[in-house]
């Protein structure tokens, strides 16, 4: 059986960071309301210039030094962002000419904090029809620059940063000792829009806009949400019983991850956590989160990871995967 195998991964996180006590001196917040709300203690933010296709670069060349390939080895290049460059074209296809690549295809997954999973799921999906050998898959956003620097109640929340993959087709058995993708779950509910959305965009208002969030609306969903998805997910067939070595959740709100461990049943201390240090990257905090976990050694080959993310639309999937 065809499988998606991970054989590298690489972050970016932009070189200025900004503490809580740095935001506190231009809106009304503190330190203190910020740790103990949501676990964030600082943000990285880009630089003046520095767009959503650079961070993607940084990361996607990380990742493809630790597979050991070379650009031109991709044929997939799928770019999960909410943050493009331009309205068109896709951000993927910068980065595409950013490496030299001029083969295969290149395009973006839209689905905010969960584009993630998403662009997996996508690129799991032709590698398993056998339309791609490998593929980079990748996670960028800039959200300072969708952030109302004003709003006390979502400025606070989010970092820019990139995170990527690398996948590539190999034979397994077809059972859940395989390494690489075992299962894949999306779902989505456009009904809840105006609890999570951008007031702006090229046919709406022709404007950017802003980041628009009731938080505690969103956080009731995203512990409900991201619990069923992660139940339907594990009881895919072939999966029943599998015990997992890592969480690696969409870093939103440190309350929502200690939350889905305790009702997965796992430690805290097997759940991979960089909100304190990345805030709410949307589509990049997973595999910012991957890359560091493997880099420093917790995520072992072998390892069984369950990733799982919600975001705008809104929209929330899960991936079981053995690495
Ligand atoms: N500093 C100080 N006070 C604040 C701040 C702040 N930064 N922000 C809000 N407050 C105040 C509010 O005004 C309110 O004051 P009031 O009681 O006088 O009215 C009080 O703090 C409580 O506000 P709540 O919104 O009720 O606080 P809550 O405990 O819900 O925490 C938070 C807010 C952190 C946003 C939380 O609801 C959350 O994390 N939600 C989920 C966000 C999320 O998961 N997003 C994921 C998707 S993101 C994406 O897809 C792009």
């Amino acid at each position: 059986m065809r499988r998606s195998r991970f054989i590298g991964c690489g972050g970016y996180l932009p070189e200025t960071v900004l503490t809580n006590d740095e935001l506190a001196a231009s809106v009304d917040t503190s330190d203190e309301w910020i740790v103990a709300r949501t676990g964030i203690r600082e943000r990285h933010v880009a630089a003046h210039g520095e767009l959503t296709s650079d961070l993607a670069l940084k990361a996607a060349k990380k990742a493809l030094d630790a597979a050991d390939l070379r650009p031109p080895d991709v044929d997939l290049i799928v770019v999960a962002t909410a943050t493009p460059d331009e309205t068109f074209p896709a951000t993927a296809t910068i980065v595409q000419a950013k490496l030299g690549i001029t083969a295969g295809a290149a395009f973006d997954v839209g689905a905010v904090c969960s584009g993630f999973i998403y662009a997996l799921a996508v690129a799991d999906n032709f590698i398993r029809a056998g339309q791609v050998e490998t593929a980079l898959v990748i996670g960028a956003e800039t959200f300072s620059r969708i952030i109302d620097w004003q709003d006390r109640s979502t400025c606070v929340l989010f970092g820019d940063g990139a995170g990527a993959v690398v996948l590539r087709a190999a034979e397994g058995d077809g059972t859940a000792g395989d390494r690489g993708i075992l299962a894949t779950r999306l779902r989505s509910d456009g009904r809840q829009h105006d609890l999570l959305y951008v007031d702006g965009g090229p046919s709406s208002t022709q404007t950017t806009g802003h980041l628009r969030m009731l938080g505690k609306e969103v956080f009731r969903h995203a512990v409900a949400n991201l619990s069923s998805i992660v139940r339907e997910v594990m009881s895919e067939p072939g999966l029943e019983g599998l015990e997992i070595d890592w969480l690696i959740p969409h870093q939103a709100n440190r309350r929502i991850l200690d939350a889905t461990a305790r009702k997965l049943g796992l430690p805290l201390d097997k759940v991979i956590v960089t909100i304190d240090r990345h805030a709410n990257t949307s589509a990049a905090s997973v595999p910012l989160a991957l890359s560091e976990a493997v880099g420093d050694g917790r995520v072992k080959p072998g390892d069984t990871l369950l990733m799982e993310a919600m975001g705008g639309g809104f929209t929330w999937g899960a991936c079981v995967a053995r690495w």
